[in-house]
């Protein structure tokens, strides 16, 4: 797909990844719709987009709320492409979570997406065309100590995802997964690095700007899965097929580096 002239819906534009994403929309030629809670800050990746030649409008939303996640897919009319993005976690043991935190990031990491695919997909499938982009998260596809609370909505993602990609087969609609390691961005305002098991420190961080264009070319070639950095994708595949061998190495590597 050329983005050249399209609509595409970003969630969590305010910051990190979904601003980067904004901007490499608007660089690629999309006009853009913005959705997150902290409205001065999505009216600068806005005044930002526009000032690289695209509309781009600022729309207040709470991706937990059903009903900001329908006024922001109207904002936009018929979407071409969705990214949901918006997104937090805060890390702990489960012996030490609270449920209401847990349940929190559910309802933004998972429900958010879950709202905003509901409000634009009976239009894309009326189209025929439209493509959706899921930020999920490498903790979607292997779990983590003292993440397990933040991984369950990203495994609850990646589930939805691969049910909707096979529910809209052959409809025109393409539906696609970002899965990015760790990221530079305010994301560890809230989670605490220092929790995240000790071997995940050696996949290296990746900057928001590239995961954008992961994101931007996934909405352009609608290929289903994308896992950055290359050392996390391979990392993945190992979980995947060898899973047992995966999380032995991730513990005791782990406990090696976390003694230091
Ligand atoms: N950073 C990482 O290491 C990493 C790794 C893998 C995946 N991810 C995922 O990438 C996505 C973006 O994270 P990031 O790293 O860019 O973090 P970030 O800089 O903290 O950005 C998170 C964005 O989500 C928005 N958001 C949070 N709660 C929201 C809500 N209830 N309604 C609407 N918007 C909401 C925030 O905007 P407001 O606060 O203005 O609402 C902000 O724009 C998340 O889904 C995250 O899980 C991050």
């Amino acid at each position: 797909m050329d983005l050249r002239g399209k609509t595409a819906v970003v969630t969590g534009a305010s910051s990190g990844i979904g601003r980067a994403t904004a901007l490499e929309l608007a660089r690629r030629g999309a006009n853009v719709v913005l959705g997150a809670r902290r409205l001065e800050q999505l009216e600068r990746t806005a005044a930002d987009c526009r000032a690289l030649g695209v509309r781009a409008t600022a729309v207040a939303t709470d991706v937990t709320q059903a009903g900001d996640c329908l006024r922001l897919i109207e904002a936009a009319g018929d979407v071409d492409v969705l990214v949901n993005n918006a997104g937090f976690a805060t890390f702990a043991a489960i012996a030490d979570a609270s449920a209401e935190e847990l349940r929190a990031m559910m309802d933004t990491n998972y429900f958010g997406v879950v709202h905003c695919t509901q409000a634009a997909l009976p239009r894309m499938i009326a189209r025929g065309s439209g493509t959706i982009v899921n930020v999920a998260s490498i903790a979607g596809i292997m779990g983590y100590a003292r993440m397990g609370g933040y991984c369950a909505t990203k495994f609850a993602v990646i589930g939805f995802t691969e049910a909707l990609r096979d529910e809209v087969l052959g409809r025109g609609v393409r539906v696609a997964l970002v899965c990015p390691g760790t990221t530079e961005s305010e994301f560890f305002v809230k989670a605490e690095r220092g929790k995240m098991p000790g071997a995940s420190r050696l996949i290296g961080a990746v900057s928001p700007e590239r995961v954008a264009r992961a994101v931007c070319d996934a909405a352009e070639d609608g290929g289903y899965r994308r896992i950055l950095p290359p050392f996390a994708h391979l990392y993945m595949r190992l979980k995947e097929t060898f899973p047992r061998t995966a999380h032995l190495l991730m513990r005791r590597v782990s406990a090696l580096l976390e003694r230091r």
